[in-house]
């Protein structure tokens, strides 16, 4: 591509929007990074602020806003349970509003804008892996439905304004992802077991380390959310990006405190509710459509996150909800 897009990523200033704002930073493009700081804090972009095609606006997505844009990645979304099950219902309301707010602009603007949806689509999957055409067990009244049913219905407003205005569209369904900058404080099981890992915590297992997870680095995801964007029209998604490999929560416990050289000691904790026991993606369509597949090793991408919360100061990042 030779020529420099406009392109806002809400969101921007989170774990996966920062690295996303440097990747399209690197290629030249003009990018508005929008937030309102939830889960995040202004030193993730604090080294993009003087660059002079970067922008930083502090914004809730539920608002509207009018910019002028080619393209719109829509990041925006409180995204660890601690953090959206502090205000379920500002949630549910960032995932539909959001997504009507930027569909809106795009059909405006003759965008082109990208949907960060999840594997919580599938809910707790009868069906392993997960494929695209699969439509997922959600509990659509638990804790955890203000995500899930949040970022399905996303999902239909970005079919419906596709179907309904020709809005050129995309949806990228994530796995779990980990890597440098995710919040200390979010509650996912790889910043928890780092965290207490370093700290010589126990390292809390929910239920008995069995169930299974798969785990992406952050620069590969970002990299397939940046194919799926620049892909061809007529694959809009749904697509599945992760990382195949599957793991137990015991075994990644055990791995991190192999990589930190810590003392600290497993303990078990009754497994929260609607939690998942299995979540691997089946990635045919990105491998075929994307010509994306992960390469980094879990033990290589964990031993660079570890480096990472060694070298910032955990003191630093304060827990944005009470509930991590
Ligand atoms: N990291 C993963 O494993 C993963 C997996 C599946 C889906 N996703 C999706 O990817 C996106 C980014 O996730 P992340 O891991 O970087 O999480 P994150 O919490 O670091 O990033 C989300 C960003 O959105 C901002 N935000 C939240 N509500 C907002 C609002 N109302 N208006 C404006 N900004 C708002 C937050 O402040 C934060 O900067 C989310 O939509 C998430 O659902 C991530």
């Amino acid at each position: 591509m030779s020529f420099i897009k406009r392109i806002l990523v809400t969101g921007g200033a989170g774990f996966l929007g920062s690295h996303l704002c440097e990747r399209l930073l690197e290629r030249g493009h003009d990018l508005i990074c929008l937030d309102n700081f939830f889960t995040s804090q202004k030193s993730n972009v604090a080294h993009l602020l003087d660059r002079p095609n970067f922008e930083l606006i502090r914004h809730d997505v539920t608002l509207p806003i009018l910019l002028e844009v080619d393209e719109i990645y829509n990041l925006a979304c409180p995204a660890a349970p601690g953090h959206y099950q502090y205000n379920p219902i500002k949630t549910m309301k960032t995932s539909v509003i959001g997504a009507i707010n930027v569909l809106g602009m795009a059909k405006r603007c003759r965008a082109k804008v990208l949907q960060a949806s999840t594997s919580e689509v599938y809910g707790d999957p009868d069906v392993h892996p997960q494929v695209e055409s699969y439509r997922g067990v959600v509990n659509p009244i638990g804790p955890r439905a203000c995500y899930d049913e949040g970022k399905r219905a996303a999902e239909t407003l970005f079919m419906d304004y596709h179907r309904s205005h020709g809005i050129n569209i995309r949806i990228v369904r994530i796995f779990n992802t980990y890597g440098p900058r995710m919040h200390p404080f979010d509650g996912r099981v790889i910043s928890n077991f780092i965290r207490q890992a370093l700290e010589g915590e126990d390292i809390t297992l929910f239920g008995d380390g069995a169930q299974t997870r798969s785990f992406c680095y952050r620069d590969e995801l970002v990299e397939g959310m940046i194919r799926m964007m620049n892909g061809t029209d007529d694959f809009v998604g749904p697509v599945n990006l992760g990382n195949p490999e599957e793991f137990t929560i015991r075994q990644l416990a055990q791995l991190v405190i192999e990589l930190t050289g810590s003392t600290s000691k497993l303990v078990k904790r009754p497994l929260p509710e609607d939690d998942p026991t299995q979540r691997r993606p089946d990635i045919t369509l990105a491998r075929k459509h994307l010509g994306w597949q992960p390469a980094v090793p879990l033990r290589e991408g964990l031993a660079k996150t570890i480096a990472w919360f060694r070298a910032v100061s955990i003191a630093d990042y304060r827990p944005p909800t009470p509930n991590y």
